[in-house]
């Protein structure tokens, strides 16, 4: 089956304990919803979204995703106070002003975050409360030797490399700013490393297939990438060590606001 233009759920699900450790951190910088509104934009699967309601102390969650994959897998979950939406997160519009708006390692797939952020802040009731989490992990080994093979496979891409997804992200001191420019009267921003203990070195190939290396997939035919996977791989094992178990370390920014 084609797997292009989409996410693979199952192959993003294979690091799911790890990749819930920021999603419960975001949620444990919010105060209650107190029965409003809550939004989870890039929600994926939509499991993690489903615990939004008591996590957050939610009257209603509404997760929203462009994937047609991650939202059927989501659709199944959703009840009286749970739905999922189709839409994509530059044109995020409440259907009406909601208590806190939630995301959690989606805002890198775009630029111009400060534009974003600001629409999503425009959807706020008052006394509104934004959390975003976004990985900032692009000086690691794993991101660099993929955006270098990128730069170098200059055949491959005749429109230039794709953007790797962390590369959108700005420095935690510039969301702060940009929070305090929207009228913040409250505000967390933190950079967590996060000490991911995977089993080997090579199972970053896997982790970074079901995220960032989805637009490289995309832009190359399937055996392309196949060869792809396997020098990046190479490099990677060649540069940090065939390890077992290896440390992963991801480097996030958390942001949290209150208006
Ligand atoms: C890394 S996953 C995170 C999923 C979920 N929030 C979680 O914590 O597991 C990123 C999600 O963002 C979604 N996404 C990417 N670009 C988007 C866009 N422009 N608008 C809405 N969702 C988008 C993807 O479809 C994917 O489901």
């Amino acid at each position: 089956m084609s797997t292009k233009g989409d996410w693979q759920p199952d192959q993003y699900a294979r690091f799911a304990a790890e990749r819930r450790l920021p999603f419960d951190e975001l949620a444990a910088m919010c105060t209650s919803a107190d029965g409003g509104l809550v939004y989870d934009i890039g929600c994926g699967p939509g499991s993690l979204t489903a615990e939004l309601l008591d996590t957050l102390g939610a009257g209603r969650v509404v997760g929203t995703d462009t994937s047609p994959a991650m939202l059927a897998k989501a659709h199944p979950l959703a009840h009286d106070r749970l739905t999922f939406e189709e839409s994509d997160l530059r044109e995020f519009t409440a259907a009406e002003p909601a208590a806190i708006v939630f995301s959690n390692a989606a805002l890198q797939w775009v630029d111009s975050h400060a534009d974003v952020l600001t629409r999503w802040h425009g959807q706020l009731a008052p006394g509104g409360q934004l959390a975003v989490q976004v990985p900032t992990n692009s000086t690691h080994p794993a991101y660099r030797l993929a955006r270098e093979m990128g730069q170098e496979l200059a055949d491959w891409f005749p429109d230039g490399p794709p953007t790797l997804a962390p590369d959108t992200v700005g420095h935690p001191e510039e969301y702060s700013q940009i929070l305090h420019n929207l009228g913040a009267v409250d505000q967390k921003v933190m950079l967590r490393v996060y000490p991911h203990v995977l089993d080997a070195t090579s199972e970053v190939t896997e982790w970074i297939k079901g995220t960032a290396l989805n637009s490289y997939r995309d832009a190359l035919s399937d055996a392309q990438f196949e060869e792809f996977l396997t020098v990046y791989t190479q490099r990677l094992l060649a540069e940090v060590g065939d390890q077992s178990p290896y440390l992963f370390t991801f480097r996030r920014i958390l942001m949290w606001a209150r208006f």
